[in-house]
Parts: C-alpha cells; structure tokens; sequence
C-alpha cells in the first residue's frame, strides 16, 4: 500500500523553497526519531528516514523554515506549537484505509465473534484502534448493528474509533466519504446505513453515527485508556509501524481491555510469537486473532 503525506495540502499550501539543501543525515535522524518518540510516542524505524525526512519537508515550507534545525526549535518552544505538532503528525502517519478493509476479520467478527457474544445475551463493545478516518469503525459498527437487529429486545453496542491524528478524527466524525468508497460496503449495507449527501459524497446515516465515537488517543497513552470489559479490541495497520518489542508492549496492554471471552484481532502478520497468559488464538483462516479466556 502506498504511503501518502496525510492530509497535508488541505492544511497549507506547499511551495518548494530555492537553494536549500534537506537532506538528513544520522545526527538528525537520530534526532526527529527521539523528539517524536519521547514527545508522541511515534516510532520511525531507520527504513523510513526518507518518509520522516519528506513529511518535515512538507512542514518546513507551509512554515517557512529553511533548515531542520530551525524547524525542530519551532516545534520545540512550548506548548503554543500544538497545532504544529498536530499538523506535522497528520504527515507522518499514513491513513490509507478503506471500508471492509480485510475481509477474513471482518468475517470472523460476523461468523464468530457476534454470534457467540449475543448468545450471552449482553451489550457489544468495539474498539477500533488506529481508526484513521473512521472507516473501520463504521464497518464494524454495520455489522454489530445488523446482529443486533436480528435478536429479540432491544440490544445495545457502541463502537470507539482512536487515533492519534486530529484531522482524521474529524473526518471520521463527518462519516462523509467520496462516492469510490461506496463500492466497498456491500448492498444490503449500502441501503440500511448510508445515504446520499451531494453528487460526489455519501454519509453514513445518523442513526448509526450516533452509536460510534471518536476520540483522540496516541499508541503511547494506550494503557491509561478509558475502557474495560471489551467484546472486540480491532487494531490492524498500525503494529507495521513499530519494531517487535513495542508491538508485543501494546498488545499485552490491549488484552487488558478485553472481557472474558472477548477477541482481539489484529491484521495477518502483524506480530509473531506473541504469548499471553490470558489470551488464546482463534483458529480462522487468513486472520490474527486471540480470545481471552472465560
Ligand atoms: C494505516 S492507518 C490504519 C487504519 C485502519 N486501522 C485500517 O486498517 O484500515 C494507521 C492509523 O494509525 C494511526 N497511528 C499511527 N501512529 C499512531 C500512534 N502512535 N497513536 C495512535 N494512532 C496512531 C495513524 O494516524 C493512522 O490513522
């Protein structure tokens, strides 16, 4: 999947400036990577320094600064830079993501996942971890609803989108979304959750965004995180971006968010050898997932 520079050019125009030299050496990769480290919990690995290198780029020229250096001061002087940091953030991560993105999971979740927590007869929590714009959630939030509507009584479920990237956030608030989206929500939810807004845009219906929140949460604060008792943690797309040792910190403080009996999936790949006292692999093919003993 192909790196984008986020949501940049929505945010400022970005001219190329004459006669300055960018390229980063070691002494300021080494740098950026512990400022964004110790700063926002963000890990560029060595492979990405040209990613890193590009995205600080882009920042320099809608701010003027000519130099890394006097960038990294501009960032560094206090909190009033929080609208750079934000925006810088928006570059460096990648928000590529689509509705239904991994078809297996998203099938665990409907053939497994629901059908064995609704014959528990109890509410249904999901969190969607590295929400980026908000499609995942939705998805996951289509499938639940639909269960739901299938079992006697009235049933309640609410589903958690986080990221760490503002502009994101909001985008996934909106639930707006480009027409190409469409294709990817089959028929049936096509019709039931979404509707028209102008020529060129659907939105998810009211109904269903009011039972999906968002809110802002970096990888670093994961543990302090406000949930307990969760039927479903979904987090696939972001472990890519850290090295082994962070991924298995994450996903040990993950399971501790899950209810007895509720699943963790993560994309296929993802991590390898991960042992957990508590957690037990779901055997699906095509998937990562593990589900917490009763
Ligand atoms: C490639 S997207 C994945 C979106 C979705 N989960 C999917 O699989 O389609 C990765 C998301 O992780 C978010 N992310 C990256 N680093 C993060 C961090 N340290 N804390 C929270 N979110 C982060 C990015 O902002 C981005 O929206």
């Amino acid at each position: 999947m192909a790196e984008t520079a986020g949501h940049v050019q929505a945010y400022g125009k970005s001219r190329p400036q004459a006669g300055v030299s960018l390229e980063m050496d070691d002494q300021q990769f080494a740098k950026w990577t512990h400022l964004l480290e110790s700063r926002i919990g963000l890990f560029i690995a060595p492979e990405r320094r040209s990613f890193l290198a590009s995205g600080i780029r882009s920042r320099m020229r809608v701010t003027g600064c000519r130099k890394f250096t006097e960038y990294y001061r501009c960032l560094s002087s206090g909190s009033s830079q929080a609208k750079e940091w934000s925006l810088l953030i928006d570059c460096l991560t990648v928000h590529e993501t689509c509705f239904f993105r991994h078809e297996s999971s998203m099938s665990l979740v409907e053939e497994v996942v629901l059908p064995a927590a609704f014959e528990q007869d109890q509410g249904f929590h999901v969190w969607s971890v590295g929400c980026a714009t908000g499609e995942e959630a939705y998805s996951l939030a289509m499938l639940v609803d639909a269960c739901c509507s299938r079992q006697p009584g009235d049933q309640y479920f609410g589903v958690t989108g986080t990221d760490i990237s503002l502009p994101s956030l909001h985008h996934a608030r909106a639930g707006t979304y480009l027409n190409r989206r469409f294709r990817d929500i089959r028929e049936d939810f096509q019709h039931e959750y979404c509707q028209k807004v102008t020529n060129s845009r659907f939105q998810i219906k009211a109904g269903l965004r009011k039972r999906v929140c968002f809110s802002q949460l970096k990888l670093q604060d994961v543990k302090n995180a406000p949930f307990a008792n969760l039927n479903l943690i979904y987090c696939q797309n972001l472990l890519i971006y850290y090295e082994h040792q962070r991924r298995l910190q994450i996903v040990n403080q993950l399971a501790e968010f899950l209810r007895p009996g509720g699943v963790l999936i993560l994309g296929p790949g993802e991590l390898l050898d991960w042992k957990h006292p508590d957690m037990e692999k779901v055997r699906y093919e095509d998937t990562l997932a593990y589900r917490h003993a009763d």
